[in-house]
């Protein structure tokens, strides 16, 4: 008898491009995972609401999402690649979990913070339940292992609490689930400008996206901040400098970043050099990437099959599961 695979979902809202923080922190692991296990993946566009309510570019992003994914090596014929809004019982979940979560909990975690100072006339109930949604997507497959970057660490810890109160108020249903990357560490990939992280739609000349060309990979990667060099025999790194070896790290082979290493603690490093190199390993990274992003987009009769397919293998699993949730609730009458 063969043995059932462990079950790992995870999903990237549609607001924008996705760059190399998405890639490293959750796709490079998709990729890998889906050989292993039984797979969901999604493009979160019920979440993408919460802070974009115009729908206007929705569709073109969605696509956008998919084809990224796909170009990075995801197989829609190996997992469930699906459009959140497509698999109808997660709203239902979302309900339930509701009388699961507590408001003072939800205002305290640092993404609503974050975006309640980002955007403070947009302070809707959904904002506040994003983590009540994302939980939801994760059981509705009772999901154990969740490939995220290390800002959704606190969402997972959330998802956990739901369970073990849906788990002890009416009975087990669903295994806890944890934040997974193969290489233990969560990541968390630096903007180039060292303030914060790379993101969708914040300060997009600091960010470099999947489907950046050449030319604007070198201009960004060059902009970065950089200072006159160490004048101490193996001192400490500042963060921009740390954050520009963590690039090189993500992308360059060891040798070059040994080498670089060693210039630094022996303070003869050049950064000018650094960066051309690190610029160069990024174009080489980023643009057969890009390539099959611009191919895969160009076929929406694909993209279209691709998500038919994904949500119909999506939703036999949200049926089981919701199947259970009515009777486990009592709601079977
Ligand atoms: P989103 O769309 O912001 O990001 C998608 C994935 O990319 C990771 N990520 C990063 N990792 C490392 N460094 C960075 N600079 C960086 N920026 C983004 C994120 O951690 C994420 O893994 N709430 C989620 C979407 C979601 C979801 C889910 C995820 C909805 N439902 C269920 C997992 C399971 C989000 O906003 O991701």
């Amino acid at each position: 008898m063969t043995k059932k695979k462990e079950i790992v979902m995870s999903g990237i809202r549609p607001t924008g491009f996705l760059h190399l923080g998405n890639y490293f922190g959750a796709i490079r692991n998709y990729v890998k995972m889906q050989e292993d296990f039984d797979c969901y993946f999604m493009v979160a566009d019920l979440h993408s609401l919460t802070t974009h309510p115009d729908t206007k570019q929705l569709r073109a992003n969605v696509h956008r999402v998919l084809a990224e994914n796909i170009a990075c090596g995801l197989d829609p014929d190996k997992v469930a690649l699906y459009c959140q809004s497509h698999v109808y019982e997660t709203s239902e979940l979302y309900l339930y979990l509701n009388m699961l979560a507590y408001t003072g909990e939800l205002e305290k975690t640092v993404t609503f913070k974050d975006k309640v100072r980002q955007n403070p006339d947009n302070i809707n109930a959904g904002l506040l339940t994003y983590p009540v949604l994302m939980s939801a997507d994760i059981l509705l497959h009772r999901a154990k292992y969740v490939p995220v970057g290390k800002d959704q660490e606190q969402h997972l810890e959330i998802a956990r609490t739901y369970v073990n109160r849906f788990n002890h108020r009416y009975g087990k249903v669903f295994p806890e689930p944890y934040a997974f990357n193969y290489n233990q560490e969560l990541v968390k990939v630096p903007s180039l400008d060292g303030t914060g992280k790379m993101s969708k739609s914040e300060n997009q000349m600091a960010t470099l996206y999947l489907a950046d060309e050449d030319d604007m990979i070198r201009k960004k990667v060059m902009k970065t901040k950089t200072d006159g060099g160490p004048t101490e025999i193996n001192s400490s790194k500042p963060e921009y400098i740390e954050n520009i070896f963590g690039l090189m790290k993500l992308v360059s082979s060891e040798e070059v970043i040994l080498k670089f290493e060693a210039d630094y603690n022996n303070c003869t490093i050049r950064y000018g050099d650094m960066k051309k190199l690190l610029a160069e390993d990024m174009v080489t990274f980023i643009s057969p990437i890009r390539s099959k992003i611009n191919a895969i987009l160009d076929d929406k009769q694909y993209l279209k099959n691709v998500m038919e397919k994904g949500a119909a293998k999506a939703g036999i699993s949200a049926k089981e599961t919701m199947k259970l949730v009515r009777e486990t609730m009592g709601l079977d009458y």
